[in-house]
């Protein structure tokens, strides 16, 4: 598949890494053309420009700072259709540095802003929830147990790419519900970095799938 990726950071480079050795087609721009360029080669694609590359990918991967999402989402085309019908991956965060708090609290979620700025792409929420070196591990496993990655989308074959894309990189994909409910996986990952800076287990803070519903004995 052909993947353009809008940024050439971290997450570009994570999950353009797992797509690349998949033997995806990669097309990487950003607003430093010499980054975009260097990454490209090291994942053995193309550089382009924003507009390039969301011309390039039938999965598009958003991956800015979450200041930088209207320029470049502008500077792409998005609002005059340049990725209309495209599969559009959002993995951006908006939190307030050391409030471990939305940016947006109590209104859309950059996903729902992503969909809005960009009519007829089909946006998906995923890979949010983690640090970019869980996302370059290969494969992402703890103790035997692939990571999850919840899916946010309304578009199935959308949703159907972005599972195929997770599981390159040897993780499992979970549908989490429709893009209405993506703030919640936004507020998710605040919620769980404010417990991790104060030392605590995040995952540890919710009881095994047995236990969700009550105590299997007692039920
Ligand atoms: N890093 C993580 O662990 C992680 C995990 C999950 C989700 N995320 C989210 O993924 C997104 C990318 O994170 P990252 O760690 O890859 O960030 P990064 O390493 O800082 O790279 C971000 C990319 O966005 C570009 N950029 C930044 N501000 C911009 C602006 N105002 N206009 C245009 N381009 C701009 C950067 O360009 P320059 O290189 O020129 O600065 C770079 O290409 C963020 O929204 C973040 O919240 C990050």
């Amino acid at each position: 598949m052909r993947i353009g990726i809008l940024g050439a950071g971290n997450m570009a480079s994570a999950l353009g890494t797992h797509w690349a050795r998949a033997g995806h087609e990669i097309m990487v721009s950003g607003r430093d053309p010499g980054k975009a360029a260097a990454l490209a080669d090291k994942l053995g694609g193309r550089s382009g420009t924003w507009a390039e590359a969301a011309g390039f990918g039938e999965a598009v991967l958003l991956a800015v700072r979450d200041d930088g999402v209207p320029q470049v989402l502008a500077a792409a085309g998005a609002a005059e259709g340049a990725l209309r019908g495209r599969v559009l991956i959002d993995c951006v965060n908006a939190v307030v540095p050391g409030a471990f708090t939305l940016k947006n609290a109590g209104g859309p979620s950059v996903a729902e802003r992503v969909a809005a700025a960009a009519p007829g792409a089909h946006v998906v929420k995923a890979f949010n929830l983690c640090h970019e070196d869980v996302w370059r591990m290969t494969p992402p496993v703890f103790d035997g147990v692939p990571l999850l990655v919840p899916l946010c989308g309304d578009d199935p074959g959308a949703l159907h790419v972005v599972r195929a894309l997770v599981a390159d990189l040897g993780c499992e994909p979970v549908d989490a519900g429709g893009l209405d409910r993506a703030g919640l996986l936004e507020a998710t990952m605040a919620f769980m970095v404010g417990l991790w800076v104060r030392g605590a287990d995040a995952q540890a803070v919710v009881p095994p799938l047995k236990y969700a519903f009550g105590a299997p004995a007692s039920r």
